[in-house]
């Protein structure tokens, strides 16, 4: 069996932890992937919302969940994940982050690390305990780097308090992405 890429890592690790009934976020909502597959695992008892600051995003994702069957259960938001705390009210039981540019589209508009770290405090903000955070950065366009370093830095600022797994292909070089499990531990 060959290793499995991140983003089906990310996935395997939502898997585990999602059930029925639970409210989560997709902080970058792209074409759609991860807001239907995160639709799926809550049913239609849940709820996802979804956020993306590209209108084109916000209509491939909407289109994505309509195909999907699911759109009952989701909310797209053309805002940034920044903004979460106004759309979205506590508990939240998981939130992904698939950082990065929207594939082919246009590669300017990129997450930004001050936004990425804002959004992150919002989320774990929203977290019931126990909650899951996933983040997948990227380290090959321009910016990538400097987001990633950004993340570990206020990572190492709450070590303490969150638990906090890192997954990367070693063998791919500095340029690999890296994904985080993050978790608010149980009290
Ligand atoms: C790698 S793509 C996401 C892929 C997506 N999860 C999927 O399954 O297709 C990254 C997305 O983040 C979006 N983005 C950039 N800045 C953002 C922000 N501040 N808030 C929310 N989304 C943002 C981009 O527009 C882009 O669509």
């Amino acid at each position: 069996m060959g290793l499995p890429p991140l983003t089906t890592i990310a996935h395997q690790w939502m898997a585990t932890h999602l059930s029925p009934g639970h409210q989560v976020v997709d902080a970058t909502a792209g074409n759609g992937h991860d807001t239907v597959f995160l639709a799926q695992q809550v049913g239609a008892s849940g709820h996802v919302t979804a956020f993306d600051v590209q209108a084109p995003a916000c209509a491939a994702t909407r289109r994505r969940c309509a195909d999907g069957g699911v759109s009952n259960r989701v909310t797209v938001v053309h805002a940034g994940h920044e903004t979460m705390r106004d759309h979205v009210e506590a508990p939240v039981h998981a939130a992904m982050f698939n950082l990065g540019y929207l594939p082919r589209h246009d590669h300017d508009c990129i997450t930004q690390p001050d936004t990425t770290v804002a959004a992150l405090n919002a989320a774990c903000s929203l977290m019931t305990e126990g909650g899951l955070i996933t983040v997948l950065a990227y380290r090959g366009h321009d910016g990538g780097p400097e987001e990633a370093q950004r993340i570990q830095a206020w990572l190492d600022t709450r070590v303490d308090t969150l638990r906090i797994l890192q997954s990367h292909m070693y063998s791919s070089g500095p340029d690999a992405p890296l994904l985080w499990g993050i978790q608010v531990p149980a009290a």
